[in-house]
């Protein structure tokens, strides 16, 4: 029934295409705003532990699971999961792999597509002569964030439109002749491009202080993050934030792993394969993610200033500005290399996103490569519509909450205990150490059966409860002098209620204001109706595929 017979091109292509999955937006829009908004040196030790103890493990799990499943010719988590025990409704966990993956391509597509923008924008020179104001002015005017809310973006939706067509089109190509060949020629350019700017970065300084700005200091913004500080080891707010950021930035809890892995020979290695992708994701996003957007930007305008402003709209808002302190020729090249970096970590995550879906309708349906490809990007288009048209609403973030944050630690749970629990480590430990280059060190043996499961529970149950403003202590001491748990509006528990949104419209007294909040709600309650849909749809398609697969005799 498959119509699936893809595998990579060589070994070198798979080790950049895996890379380039980890490797994304994450390392440099995400990471520098996680550090430095958590304490700069205070999030490096929590971040570097739970790389240690939940990434490293996790990215064999996945790997190893992966080949396990793509022996038997299953190349999604469903049927990965489902070939794993005998309890037939695990398989519906497996859904989490492919809805995950369709829900976060449609809002990261777009964040791509800004990259795409802003290349053809650095090299026609749009930003030379703007003032700070006007350069955030003008991603402001991009997304028409503060237009009426039923204008179009036009340039916006262009570019999006554009982006979802090249990842659909190289994705047609398969993995050999598309993705892989995408990721030889994208990673390479983006550490390229990478040492250029981190290099400035490195040299500049306090070369950018002016009367504005007498303490501007890039060497500031380097020591800020780089400077280790222990204490915030007890601190549970800096973990969560800690521990997320290695999720998504190593792709791990999305079923891309998962999928890539399938793809790889039944005898081939995958423990120094996984080792060589998660490192170089690591080494791109401590090194090269943290010397380009903080040291230049505190190189200008200070620590202080980076500090209060640390966001993700920095890198658009701020940084062409900035460059034009370098002169035409550099300032284009520099806007070219920034935007052009972000554009290959994005199209090289991206295009791993459209892969599980892929796989799985050409295992279970018979589709074509081409069918499978186009209809991920109309599914991403039509997901991706609202976040682009909605974004001042809040649907962007209802996304990247539940699917780019919740999602990734449920599906990690729930595979870390099949693997460890319900497959067994014995047998797992032989499947991530059969045909291994390397020596997997044994204690990883432990790593995986107890601390991985515990620690990514600990991850789960303290984002269900998170307490206000992540102040622990005070939560702690406020439960125990009898005036209960106080929860943050980030808490799942009260993103699930929108509690934190309801308790703005109850309290708000201008009408005006009130209707735009209640407006906000109905957005994005919808985004969630959509995305549920989805996930139903998805979880149905599994069902069918196992009465196809029970009708065929080819359950295992
Ligand atoms: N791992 C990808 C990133 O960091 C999704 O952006």
């Amino acid at each position: 029934m498959s119509s699936n017979n893809e595998r990579w091109g060589s070994r070198v292509g798979l080790v950049l295409a895996m890379a380039g999955n980890a490797v994304g937006l994450g390392n440099f829009l995400r990471f520098p705003v996680q550090a430095v908004n958590n304490g700069g040196g205070a999030f490096i030790i929590p971040y570097l532990v739970s790389f240690l103890v939940m990434g490293i493990p996790l990215l064999w799990i996945e790997w190893s699971m992966g080949r396990f499943g793509g022996k038997q010719g299953n190349h999604s988590t469903p049927y990965i999961l489902d070939s794993m025990t005998k309890a037939r409704w695990f398989k519906y966990f497996g859904v989490f792999g492919i809805w995950t993956n369709l829900a976060v391509a449609a809002y990261y597509c777009y964040i791509e597509s800004w990259t795409m923008s802003y290349v053809y924008h650095s090299i026609m020179r749009s930003f030379s002569g703007l003032t700070q104001t006007e350069v955030a002015q003008f991603f402001v005017n991009y997304l028409d964030v503060n237009q009426s809310y039923t204008g179009i973006p036009f340039e916006a939706v262009f570019f999006y439109i554009l982006c979802l067509l090249l990842n659909t089109w190289i994705l047609s190509h398969g993995l050999s002749g598309g993705v892989e060949r995408a990721a030889k020629i994208g990673m390479p350019l983006l550490i390229l491009f990478g040492f250029f700017l981190a290099i400035r970065g490195l040299t500049l300084g306090t070369s950018g202080a002016t009367p504005d700005h007498p303490d501007a200091s890039a060497w500031a913004g380097i020591d800020f993050l780089w400077n280790p500080q222990f204490d915030s080891l007890s601190n549970p707010k800096v973990w969560l934030a800690a521990a997320g950021q290695i999720f998504f930035t190593l792709s791990v809890g999305m079923g891309t792993i998962h999928c890539y892995a399938a793809y790889v020979k039944a005898k081939d290695d995958i423990a120094l394969n996984a080792m060589s992708a998660g490192w170089m994701n690591e080494f791109v996003e401590v090194c090269l993610g943290s010397l380009i957007v903080i040291p230049i930007a505190a190189g200008y305008l200070g620590l202080d200033w980076v500090k209060e402003n640390a966001g993700f709209g920095m890198a658009f808002q701020t940084m062409p500005f900035l460059f034009e302190n370098w002169g035409p020729f550099l300032a284009t090249m520099a806007g070219l290399f920034w935007f052009g970096l972000l554009f290959f970590a994005g199209i090289t995550s991206s295009l791993a996103m459209g892969t599980p879906w892929m796989g799985f309708m050409q295992d279970e349906f018979g589709w074509s490569r081409r069918k499978s490809a186009w209809s991920f990007g109309t599914i991403t288009l039509i997901l991706g519509v609202p976040t682009v048209l909605f974004y001042s609403y809040g649907v962007f973030d209802e996304y990247d909450y539940w699917a780019g944050t919740v999602s990734l630690v449920v599906f990690a749970l729930a595979e870390s205990i099949l693997f460890a629990w319900i497959f067994g480590m014995d047998k797992g430990w032989r499947e991530i150490t059969s045909g291994a280059d390397m020596k997997v060190p044994d204690i990883y043996k432990f790593i995986i059966k107890w601390v991985t499961p515990f620690f990514l529970l600990f991850v789960f149950i303290g984002s269900i409860f998170s307490p206000l403003g992540g102040d622990w202590t005070g939560a702690i001491a406020s439960l125990t002098s009898g005036n209960g748990w106080p929860l943050d509006n980030g808490s799942i528990i009260r993103q699930l209620f929108n509690s934190g949104l309801r308790e703005q419209i109850a309290a708000a007294t201008d009408p005006a204001v009130k209707a735009e909040l209640e407006t906000r709600l109905t957005y994005i309650i919808g985004a969630r109706i959509l995305l549920t849909t989805v996930f139903v749809g998805i979880a149905y398609l599994v069902y069918l595929a196992y009465k196809r697969r029970t009708a065929t005799g080819r359950l295992s």
